[in-house]
């Protein structure tokens, strides 16, 4: 079993995810966001790549039991219901509906991993139980770091380096790419205080700066959710575990 991690989402082809095993991450919110909603009871996320294409799917699609939810600039974009921050997904708001959800980096990695076999959403809210099922699996991973605009972030190798530890933990013989042995390191240097790590990023400092240190602290919570997201069909719903 051979794990690799992606860095950051530019440069790739869409059709290099195919038949694929990819597990997104995007910690700083949108991946935290979708494991929180979900968990609170949404129906569905339909991940899209463009404010235009939200609105015009919210129209008529999805039986008109729709929320539009996403940021630009962390800030909740005008008409949407929601913004980008997983406090705002309570099961009061979110129970039953499917949500449009339109973000500067995280949904548009999912959608372009979408031609992927298998396509899973990570973050550190439910990293042990998304270890657990790729135990399960025994696949060859890429974990896609979403990144911030196109660069690398430093949250999300960290989470994908934790979560590479916390695999490795029950299997020995994983084969790690270069970049998978790096987010392991970082996470050894950067994964003890997460709270702390997540504030010093440059996102951590932008959020901060808009008032958003109560998500920080919530997305550096590690595996109070055990559920785990995954695409299919052009939505993410809680995968249903024998
Ligand atoms: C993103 O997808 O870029 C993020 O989730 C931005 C944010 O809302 O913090």
């Amino acid at each position: 079993m051979k794990i690799n991690v992606l860095l950051t989402p530019s440069n790739l082809d869409e059709l290099s995810f195919s038949g694929k095993t990819t597990v997104i991450i995007d910690v700083l919110r949108a991946t935290s966001t979708i494991v929180s909603a979900l968990n609170n009871g949404a129906k569905e996320i339909i991940p899209v790549a463009s404010v235009e294409f939200a609105v015009k799917v919210s129209g008529g699609m999805f039986g008109g039991l729709t929320l539009l939810g996403g940021e630009r600039n962390t800030k909740k974009i005008e008409g949407f219901a929601l913004g980008n921050s997983p406090l705002e997904y309570s099961s009061r708001l979110v129970k039953g509906k499917s949500i449009i959800l339109f973000t500067t980096n995280g949904t548009k990695a999912v959608v372009k991993a979408k031609f992927s076999k298998n396509l899973y959403i990570c973050s550190f809210l439910n990293l042990s139980a998304m270890a657990d099922h790729i135990n399960s699996m025994d696949t060859d991973i890429e974990i896609l770091c979403a990144g911030r605009n196109n660069s690398f972030s430093l949250e999300d190798t960290v989470c994908a380096g934790k979560l590479i530890s916390e695999i490795l933990k029950n299997k020995k013989d994983l084969e790690l790419s270069d970049t998978a042995q790096a987010s392991i390191a970082l996470n050894k240097s950067f994964g003890k205080n997460l709270f702390k790590m997540l504030c010093e990023t440059e996102h951590g400092k932008l959020l901060l700066e808009n008032g958003f240190e109560e998500d920080i602290k919530f997305c550096s919570k590690l595996n109070t959710i055990h559920a785990i997201p995954c695409f299919s069909g052009n939505v993410v719903k809680l995968l249903v575990r024998e």
